[in-house]
This record gives C-alpha cells, sequence and structure tokens, in this order.
C-alpha cells in the first residue's frame, strides 16, 4: 500500500484490543458505505470515481488545459469550500506552495472567491490587468455569494480586455449539469463547461472537474493522480483490520469516545499546509453535527513548533495528532562543512536537509508521546501525483468510515446554511427582509 500508518506510538493510550472492540462498528460502516444504504447515500459518487469517471470529460479537461496553457498567463480559479481547497491543495502538494513565483512554463494558477476580501480582488485586478489570463468559475450549487461577487469583477475585466466575444472564449464554467444559476448563465453565453456529478458532494470533488481543471494547467500530472486514487480504492476496498484508512477511523473514533476531542494533523512540509485546509474542510463538514465531532485541526511543523509547539506539549490534554511523513521530499540540500565552524553546525555537514527535518519529526513524536499526546503517523512514498492520488482517497474513505462510527451523515453540511441565511438578510436580499429587519435589531452596531 502507498499508504501506511504507525499507530505503535498509541500504546499508552489505546490498548490493542480496543482496536478488536470496535472492528465490528468499523465492518457495519464499511458494509453500509458499500451497499450504499447509510445516510447520504446519494452522494457516493467519489467511491467508484476512480474507476468510472467520465473518459470523454477528462478528455475536454485536458484539451481545455492545453488551451489554457497556450493562451494564457494566468489561470483564475474561482471557487469556494470544496470548488477550490482541493485543486489548491493539490498543486502547492506537487509543485511546491510557492508555484506561483516560478512556474516553469505553467501559467500561473491564482485563487479568488473564497473570501469577499475587497483587498484581495484588488491585488488580484491589477495582477490580470496587464497579462492574458482565463477565468474557471466553480459552483456546484452556481449560487454560492462568494465566488458570484468575485465572479463579476473578474468577467468585467476580462470583458474590458477581450471584448464581451472574447471573454467567452476565456470563461470556463464547472457546475451542476442541469440547474442553477451559473448552468443557465453558461448555456446562454456559451462557455465551455464541466460537470460536478449530482453525486459527489463539494468536499469529495477533487477528483473531478472542479479540482482536474485546475490542475491540469498547472501542469500537475492528471493521468497519475487518478491512477494512485485507482490504486487506493483496489486496496482500500478490503474490510480488515490491517487496513490502514480503516485502522485510523477507528483509532480517531477510540480516542475520541475517551475525550481527546481534537485531532492536531502535522506535516513537517510547508508545500502541505493546503492539503491540511483541504482535511480539515473534509472531516470538518463531514463529522461536524448534531452537536458532536472530532474538532479537526493542523500545524505545520517546524515551524508551528516555535508557536503551537508549547501547547501540544503541555497544553490541555484533548488533543491527538496525526503525522504525515513524506518519506521523499520533491528535492533535498546537502549541509556543507565550513572551514571555520563559526555556527558550531560541522557535526551536520554532509547530511541533508530532509534528515534534519526527519530527526526533528522523530523527536516531535516522542517528545508529544512523551507529554500525554497520543500519536499517529501517516507515510506517504512522496507528494508526487500517484502518491498523492492514493492519499485523497485514503483520506476521504477514512472520513466516511470515521463519521458512520460517529453516527452522523458524513456527506451533507446543514449547519453551513445558517450564516448565508443571515448575510442575505443583512445585505438586504428580495425575500429576506423581514430577518434582515430582526437581525439588525440585534446588532450592536448603527
Ligand atoms: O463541501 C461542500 O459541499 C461545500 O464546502 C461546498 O463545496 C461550498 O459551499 C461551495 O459550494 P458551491 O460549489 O455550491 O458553490
Amino acid at each position: 500500500m502507498s499508504v501506511t500508518l504507525d499507530t505503535g506510538y498509541l500504546a499508552p493510550y489505546v490498548r490493542e484490543e480496543e482496536f478488536g472492540a470496535i472492528f465490528p462498528q468499523v465492518q457495519a460502516a464499511h458494509n453500509m458505505l458499500h451497499a450504499r444504504s447509510g445516510p447520504g447515500s446519494d452522494f457516493l459518487g467519489w467511491l467508484d470515481l476512480p474507476r468510472d469517471y467520465d473518459k470523454t470529460e477528462f478528455l475536454r479537461i485536458k484539451q481545455a488545459a492545453a488551451g489554457i496553457r497556450a493562451n494564457s498567463d494566468i489561470l483564475v480559479v474561482i471557487g469556494i469550500g470544496g470548488s477550490y481547497l482541493g485543486g489548491r491543495a493539490v498543486i502547492e502538494a506537487v509543485k511546491g506552495a510557492q508555484v506561483n513565483l516560478n512556474p516553469k512554463g505553467s501559467p500561473q494558477v491564482f485563487f479568488a472567491g473564497a473570501s469577499v476580501s475587497p483587498a484581495q480582488m484588488t491585488d488580484l485586478e491589477a495582477l490580470c490587468e496587464n497579462r492574458d489570463f482565463s477565468v474557471n468559475i466553480i459552483s456546484k450549487s452556481g449560487t454560492t455569494t462568494e465566488p458570484a461577487v468575485a465572479f463579476r469583477v473578474m468577467r468585467a475585466l476580462l470583458e474590458r480586455k477581450y471584448g464581451k466575444e472574447g471573454a467567452k472564449a476565456r470563461i470556463y464554467a464547472t457546475t451542476d449539469k442541469a440547474r442553477g444559476t451559473l448552468k443557465k448563465l453558461s448555456d446562454e453565453e456559451g462557455y465551455q463547461s464541466f460537470v460536478v456529478p449530482d453525486d459527489v458532494g463539494g468536499r469529495y470533488s477533487v477528483l473531478t472537474a472542479v479540482g482536474l481543471l485546475p490542475l491540469a494547467v498547472a501542469g500537475v500530472d492528471i493521468d497519475a493522480l487518478m491512477g494512485g486514487a485507482a490504486k487506493a480504492r483496489e486496496d482500500l476496498a478490503v474490510c480488515s483490520p490491517e487496513n490502514p484508512c480503516y485502522r485510523w477511523a477507528a483509532a480517531r473514533n477510540i480516542l475520541y469516545r475517551k475525550g481527546k476531542t481534537v485531532e492536531v494533523m502535522a506535516s513537517f512540509e510547508p508545500d502541505f499546509a493546503l492539503m491540511n485546509e483541504w482535511y480539515k474542510q473534509l472531516f470538518g463538514e463531514s463529522e461536524g453535527k448534531d452537536q458532536k465531532g472530532i474538532f479537526p485541526a493542523s500545524v505545520v511543523y517546524t515551524t508551528d513548533l516555535h508557536s503551537m509547539g508549547q501547547y501540544m506539549q503541555d497544553g490541555g490534554r484533548f488533543v491527538f495528532e496525526t503525522v504525515v511523513e513524506v518519506a521523499a521530499p520533491r528535492s533535498d540540500v546537502v549541509i556543507a562543512a565550513e572551514a571555520e565552524d563559526f555556527d558550531g553546525l560541522n557535526y551536520l555537514a554532509g547530511k541533508t536537509m530532509s534528515h534534519v527535518n526527519r530527526m526533528a519529526m522523530q523527536g516531535t513524536i516522542l517528545a508529544h508521546t512523551d507529554g500525554g499526546v497520543p500519536v499517529m503517523v501517516l507515510k506517504t512514498p512522496s507528494l508526487r501525483e500517484a502518491d498523492l492520488g492514493y492519499l485523497l482517497y485514503f483520506y476521504e474513505k477514512a472520513c466516511a468510515i470515521s463519521g458512520y462510527l460517529l453516527a452522523v451523515n458524513p456527506f451533507d453540511q446543514p449547519g453551513v446554511e445558517s450564516y448565508k441565511k443571515n448575510m442575505f438578510a443583512l445585505l438586504g436580499k428580495p425575500g429576506f427582509e423581514e430577518a434582515g429587519k430582526q437581525l439588525k435589531a440585534r446588532l450592536n452596531t448603527d
């Protein structure tokens, strides 16, 4: 298996018998998932997607990406939540978090619409003003306010630069196959469009056009990514206590039931920071409901050892930690010897930075274990496309099984609607006038 799980450090906190005791529940969750009989079973398209994905659409994605790569210096991807995080996370993991500073022949890919920050919008407009750019607007519902606002701004800029017809040829819409404002608009305007399948929810959509078009534009090998996910689909379909994905889901729930209510996903690779954000969305939106759920948090070490490290070592003992270990970094640096050992680092001469990073990781795992934090280690050979595709699927399946162990529906997100209703009411959206009056009366502003 490409991804493995080391639970050896859990020994002081979880006995092996506890894994045995929870396994019948894991089996029940597995059966429910594969029989498509559990809560949210209308949203299980992701389960077989690495095998059953639409091959014609996949080809269209590659062709569109080739067109964008040929005529654009920048692709602006507009979306929020599941409609942007996966794509951005994979680009940064494979190509590096600084990829836009040195895109090596690929267009720069910038993301917008994941906030309503006027400052960021202005900066992006300025970046695109004198460069050739295209836009990929992504919204499954087609009605989400943040991306809709960003799209208005970027569409207006496209039209100013390229004229109305020229702009249309530079807009790519990824949305529902039949419904929603965005679908209607793209049909009317003739934008090239791609489909978010009905049975794939936003946070499980990274391996659809949602993630694949931005990835292909950025020069990520999407064939290898899908291949890795397909391998994971096969490996992780086996319901056994050794299945690392199921063991992780089991461990999370054993710990949660013991009062460890926060999982900290820790990585020693800054390029993984957005993968951590994707993990937080996947697990937070899937599990946090019905007044329960493991709170997903994340850190990037060693950076955060100098901030959150104190808390992790010595703070409230309601956390457990899952460390992602990347065996082979994208590149490495050998530490040179100096004739004069002015900084006292000659004891590291000839060693690689990845070796130092590994020692930091091992030291941290042991320190946190001693400090009362249950630690698990998820190991991946690399962050190259095939391994990352495997990891994406691994997380998705672990999340589904873990959600069923928690007895929640891992595929809905009813809580996300509450802020939207209030925002519409406060903004004066037609139909929300009365609610707006009531909310304004409760605010401490004039
Ligand atoms: O996981 C989810 O379903 C959400 O995070 C959505 O992806 C997010 O709210 C964006 O929705 P939409 O694609 O409909 O604009």
